[in-house]
């Protein structure tokens, strides 16, 4: 009997607009190869537009390495707390962990997935009273799905706490029609190969002032000092973007929108196609909010349901993912303090991300569903 193969299909993988080859010629034909030149200056200004508001955009080597440099132009250093969200990806706090300072976890409440805002009140309280105020909150849209800013922001200030705005899977979502990446103190975006818009790997900060931004970038090259020799008053990084890679990103900006539209679609197809199973649930946007919709999430009611369709999936060659695992449960993070109500456990324990890319097909998006549909 011949056995039909079918092609793999993939969480999320790139997908190039055409444009970008383009712009990674020019860099070519005018030797601007090595870093910063046009293409970074250009995709900065683009980001800039797209966000919109009065920011300033430091093109980056990663979303990790623009975190990094968040926490350090706010200030902290060895010994400090930081608060993090604890239901993430781990990049959202191992830059904690570089520098020297204590991550303190919270956890997310249910109408967003996000960080809570009463525990992270609680949080804070108790981390006063045990006689350390936290440097700094590092808050995350995930998934795409803005966390309860209004809330967020209130207690920021109310204890003037700085806010990390992790909007690596959120470019393109907003809030009371103002785009991710502009609430935090210091906003951060990826464009790591599985994000809505890649440049292969790179990251940006977006600052709400200009010097900030220009700290930013003195650091992400080496901190080096005005002078006509090398020299150096602070510690330095190699964390600026490549003027290739930024090109990759130029053409990647020309079709964002486009990107966003078809992964909602994904999300609308799968919800029209599945919600009417009782063991499915999809998270719904509250009045106001926009998610991109990165990856559509899907809930189960148990750990063996979620398993079941993992494995059908993987069995066909289709590729999902459990929610992130929280940092409080990761044996890397286990030591540390955290503050949380079993929420983020629960939804790793029963939640699935199906496959999301924009370039997945019609065909695809059936098969997917149709495998679901017979294999629950
Ligand atoms: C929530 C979150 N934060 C941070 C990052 C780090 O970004 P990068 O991979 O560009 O370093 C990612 C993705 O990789 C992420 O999903």
């Amino acid at each position: 009997m011949k056995t039909i193969t079918r092609d793999k299909i993939w969480l999320s993988s790139p997908h190039m607009g055409g444009g970008e080859q383009k712009y990674v010629q020019e860099a070519f034909d005018t030797n601007w190869v090595a870093p910063l030149g046009p293409n970074v200056d250009n995709f900065e200004k683009s980001i800039n537009q797209f966000v919109g508001g009065n920011v300033h955009v430091a093109a980056l080597s990663s979303g990790t390495a623009a975190i990094h440099l968040a926490l350090e132009l706010l200030g902290v250093t060895k010994g400090d707390e930081v608060i993090c969200q604890s239901f993430t990806f781990s990049a959202s706090a191992n830059p904690i962990m570089y520098l020297g300072a204590t991550p303190i976890f919270v956890d997310s409440e249910k109408d967003t997935w996000n960080i809570s805002p009463e525990l992270l009140e609680k949080a804070i309280k108790d981390r006063i009273s045990n006689g350390k105020k936290p440097k700094a909150i590092v808050a995350v849209h995930l998934y795409g799905m803005p966390y309860k800013v209004e809330e967020i922001t209130q207690v920021s200030k109310k204890y003037d706490i700085p806010v990390v705005e992790d909007s690596a899977e959120a470019l393109g979502s907003s809030f009371k029609n103002e785009k991710c990446g502009t609430f935090g103190t210091i906003g951060i975006l990826s464009f790591n190969g599985n994000k809505i818009i890649t440049t292969s790997g790179g990251g940006a900060l977006i600052a709400q002032e200009e010097t900030v931004k220009k700290k930013a970038v003195f650091l992400a090259t080496q901190a080096r000092d005005d002078a006509p020799h090398y020299q150096h008053s602070s510690v330095g990084y190699n964390y600026r973007m490549s003027n290739i890679l930024a090109g990759i990103g130029r053409g990647q900006m020309e079709v964002l929108q486009n990107r966003v539209n078809q992964r909602r679609f994904n999300f609308d197809f799968y919800k029209k196609h599945l919600a009417h199973l009782p063991e499915i649930e999809f998270l719904e946007e509250s009045n106001a909010y926009y998610s991109n919709r990165w990856l559509t999430c899907i809930l189960t009611p148990s750990f063996a349901i979620r398993e079941k369709i993992r494995l059908a999936l993987l069995e066909d060659d289709v590729e999902s993912r459990p929610l992130w695992k929280p940092m409080h449960l990761q044996p890397v993070f286990a030591k540390f303090p955290h503050y949380s109500d079993g929420t983020s456990e629960d939804l790793f324990n029963r939640g699935l991300c199906l496959p999301s890319g924009s370039n997945l097909s019609q065909a695809d998006l059936e098969r997917i569903v149709e495998l679901i549909l017979t294999k629950i």
